[in-house]
């Protein structure tokens, strides 16, 4: 269905036109003093200038145009030049009971499917995810979801970080605590046993204890370093060990997304761009985008127009090695050949942005990627404990992702389970599913690129602008269709009712803007509109429901026909939160 908001404005700008005016000075926004009107057009102001009168005068004339629309219920022109505009409510009504009955809620799928690669998550191999990697994976996941949901073809690839000094370190200390393991035998082939030699918590230990002795050791960190270039240069036992440090860590990492709905179709990694580097550094080479610089490889990325300075983005080390530059510059030429991407779409940390500039602009430049391949970097800012500070354990420590999921699902338990009559097993199950809701509407109610102080006490209330409040608002949905049917009544019965008071008209003008909440969220990369759209479509039913007898209306079919508003309320709520990647409990 077109946009309600495209429709008045199509309307508006007719009437501008028709009244001798062009049709751009007829675009419409959505009020900003809803005690007046519920849109207005402000192109009387605009237009004054050019046809040498007052703005009242445009607007004037335009109004009685408008007078013959059914679209409105009231236009009127005030001073200096404003048209307020209410929407006649069977138009509305209209437009709902379209959305009521399309399976899409009258959201179309885009004219334009893009192939979209988004790459989020990126946690380390060998280390346990901690804080700093929920944003990326709410974010991202969220974006995906969007983006699908809007009708593109997403692709949501976990980019491990799996290639680096991390592999030689743990290399080097499994080395000296295992040192009779097969894969540390020369004569070591492949045909290497399947068992890891490992746990995840061993791996969990190794890894800081042996990053910590090499910061001390220097003899110790060039052994890590050499079996780090091993491993990157065929060493078949030490390839075993990093196989090996994959799957434990892997199994790990699908487990603990899973318990955060995050889902995604990729698991590569930074090493599996590796193959592609030596062709692509030759390629920069021989096109004359790379030239030495006091002994690294680099490309110069500077534009005129910069106000920071933009390094040249580097290639190689002058030891030969390759940098994280490197290997992003080569997973965009993995991702050409594979996917074809029409975009790319990062959501990292922006403390990362320099990065990807010099990235972007090298690919650009060199042709790794196509002229018109989009690549967009979505940098998040910092999650602040209440003291303003990234957020840590009490103790000081960085805070296990595990750790901060179960504290608040234990939290949200013991509200539930004030309730005698759920189940331990079903109080679990909520407190999981609200827990959630908690900690992802948390973070994407704030646009992505601000930070924001984790407020576990605000995030876990039942009111205000939070996750549970909006479940809370399905649920009691829920449990008045319930109670309905438990009545005799029929679901299918109803059809959406023209607004009879205030209260109903905001809730039915707030839900007719559910296509253009969506698409714009997701054309802007901002969850965060779907955060403010379903806060004011929570506010609004719970406002309408405080002021409507529903069950209690005596007239059959108007108590079926409010119940088809409720139907369609829960419907838009349940969309948006499962774009946002979570979901509501039957009760709570
Ligand atoms: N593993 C990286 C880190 O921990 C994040 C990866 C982000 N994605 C990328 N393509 N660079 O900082």
């Amino acid at each position: 269905m077109e946009k309600l908001l495209d429709r008045i404005t199509a309307a508006v700008s007719e009437a501008f036109v028709n009244c001798g005016y062009e049709a751009e000075y007829g675009k419409v926004t959505i009020s900003n003093r809803p005690d007046l009107c519920e849109y207005q057009c402000n192109g009387a102001m605009a237009g004054a200038k050019k046809y040498h009168c007052a703005p009242i005068q445009i607007a004037n004339k335009v109004a009685e145009s408008l007078k013959e629309q059914e679209l409105f219920s009231e236009v009127n022109a005030v001073n200096p030049g404003f048209l307020n505009l209410k929407l006649a409510p069977a138009y509305v009504q209209e437009y709902l009971q379209g959305m009521a009955d399309d399976e899409r809620l009258g959201c179309e799928k885009t004219a334009n499917p893009k192939t979209i690669v988004i790459d989020y998550g990126g946690p380390n191999v060998a280390k346990p995810l901690h804080v700093g990697h929920l944003r990326s994976a709410i974010i991202g996941e969220s974006v995906k979801r969007l983006g699908r949901f809007v009708g593109h073809k997403v692709t949501g690839d976990i980019h491990l970080g799996d290639w680096g000094l991390q592999m030689g370190l743990i290399i080097t200390e499994l080395k000296e605590r295992k040192p009779d393991l097969v894969y540390f035998d020369e004569s070591y082939t492949s045909e290497y046993p399947t068992e890891a030699p490992f746990t995840i918590s061993e791996l969990e230990e190794i890894y800081p204890a042996a990053s910590a002795r090499s910061k001390e050791d220097e003899a110790y960190k060039e052994q890590a370093m050499h079996a780090t270039y091993l491993v990157q240069h065929g060493h078949r036992g030490y390839q075993a060990i990093l196989q090996h440090i994959l799957n434990v860590s892997v199994t790990d990492l699908k487990r603990n997304y899973a318990n955060l709905n995050v889902e995604f179709d990729l698991w590569k990694g930074e090493s599996d761009a590796q193959p592609y580097i030596p062709d692509m550094v030759e390629k920069l080479k021989k096109e004359g985008f790379a030239y030495e610089s006091e002994g690294a490889l680099v490309v110069d990325v500077k534009e005129d127009t910069d106000t920071k300075e933009v390094p040249p983005c580097m290639i190689l080390k002058s030891d030969g090695a390759s940098l994280y530059t490197t290997t992003d510059l080569a997973t965009l030429v993995e991702r050409r050949k594979l996917f074809d991407p029409d975009e790319v779409i990062y959501v990292v940390d922006k403390r990362q942005e320099m990065h990807f500039i010099q990235v972007f602009r090298c690919a650009k430049k060199t042709g790794l990627v196509k002229p018109e391949t989009d690549l967009e970097f979505l940098g998040f800012g910092t999650m602040n404990g209440k003291d303003g500070k990234p957020f840590k354990t009490r103790e000081g420590g960085v805070m296990r992702l595990e750790y901060l999921i179960s504290d608040i699902n234990e939290k949200m338990y013991q509200k539930i389970a004030e309730n005698p009559e759920i189940s331990e097993e079903e109080a679990r199950e909520t407190a999981r599913k609200i827990g959630l809701s908690a900690i992802k509407y948390g973070d994407l109610s704030n646009q992505a690129s601000k930070d924001y102080v984790f407020d576990i006490d605000r995030f876990t209330s039942f009111e205000g602008n939070t996750g549970p409040y909006i479940l809370y608002t399905i649920v009691r949905i829920k449990s008045i269709l319930n109670k309905y049917q438990a009545q005799g009544g029929d679901l299918a019965k109803g059809r959406i009712p023209v607004a009879e008071n205030d209260s109903q008209k905001t809730l039915e003008l707030t839900l007719a803007r559910f296509n253009g909440a969506l698409e714009n969220a997701f054309d802007e990369l901002a969850p965060h509109k779907v955060c403010a759209y379903i806060y004011e479509l929570a506010n609004a039913f719970n406002k309408f429901y405080h002021e409507t007898k529903i069950l209690g209306e005596e007239n059959e079919e108007k108590r079926a026909d409010l119940v088809a508003v409720l139907q369609l309320t829960k419907r838009v709520l349940e969309t948006c939160i499962d774009v946002l990647g979570f979901e509501a409990p039957e009760r709570m």
